[in-house]
């Protein structure tokens, strides 16, 4: 009996073909829409995964905090498994334990495909505000702070629309925060290549009333702006994983 292709090499493939190393412009809007599609059909078991994983600390509150047989939530790890790296796209997964936190970072010169394939996720983004508006920070070990504007703030609960963010817009400074266990799916195009100028960059943001600059904003929705300063880049608690799905060929 032939072999069904799987969901993942059909993306693999789909991939393969479209996406190039070097472009930082956004891929053509019918290759997005269609690799949208394939992702919005993606379960846990198309990438080896069971929905929600039993060895997790669901319901596990403070007060239930039992130091004989469970590590305490802030000691569980990020787990992360390459699917695919290479210089045109990168594919992997990242399974969260509750209140593990990937912290305000950016993407430049890329386009995320970010699928959750189960539970709920805190996503925080922004956009830079163009053009570049910056303020001189004399009280804060940062020398200046750039304007972004928000674009999401809310929790995803899967199963859910795939996100997008490009280099310009949807979201491309973020932050990830898991409300219960929960895995992404994510696709990099082109990846981070720090000698092409796209370095991961992390960030802190502080309200728009935390520094003042005249006629910064026009729309008058000041809860809709942060500041971000660039901060060093933090330590994530992650660890390499298996990945048990099929492995995309060719
Ligand atoms: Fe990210």
């Amino acid at each position: 009996m032939a072999n069904k292709t799987s969901t993942i090499q059909t993306i693999y493939d789909l991939c393969r073909r479209s996406f190039s190393p070097t472009s930082t412009l956004p891929p053509p809007s019918q290759i997005v829409q269609t690799l949208y599609s394939l992702l919005d059909t993606v379960t846990p078991a198309d990438v080896g995964l069971e929905e929600e994983n039993v060895d997790d600390d669901r319901g596990y509150g403070v007060s239930m905090l039992n130091p004989f047989n469970r590590a305490p939530r802030w000691a569980q790890p990020i787990t992360y498994m390459d699917i695919h790296g290479g210089d045109s796209f990168t594919m992997c997964i990242f399974c969260f334990p509750t209140s593990a936190v990937i912290p305000l970072h950016d993407h430049p010169g890329m386009t995320v495909f970010s699928k959750l394939l189960y539970g709920s996720l805190h996503v925080k983004a922004y956009d830079w505000v163009e053009p570049p508006q910056f303020v001189k920070s004399n009280e804060s070990e940062y020398s200046q702070v750039r304007l972004a504007k928000l674009v999401t703030d809310g929790v995803l609960t899967a199963p859910c629309p795939t996100r997008i963010l490009y280099p310009n817009s949807g979201g491309n400074i973020h932050c990830f925060t898991a409300v219960t266990p929960c895995a992404i799916l994510d696709i990099l195009t082109p990846p981070y290549l720090e000698d092409a100028g796209r370095k991961c960059t992390y960030y802190h943001d502080y309200p728009y009333s935390s520094f003042s600059k005249d006629e910064a904003i026009n729309d008058g929705k000041e809860e809709n702006y942060a500041w971000l300063a660039e901060i060093e880049a933090p330590n994530v608690y992650m660890r390499p994983g298996n990945y048990s799905g099929p492995s995309p060929l060719g």
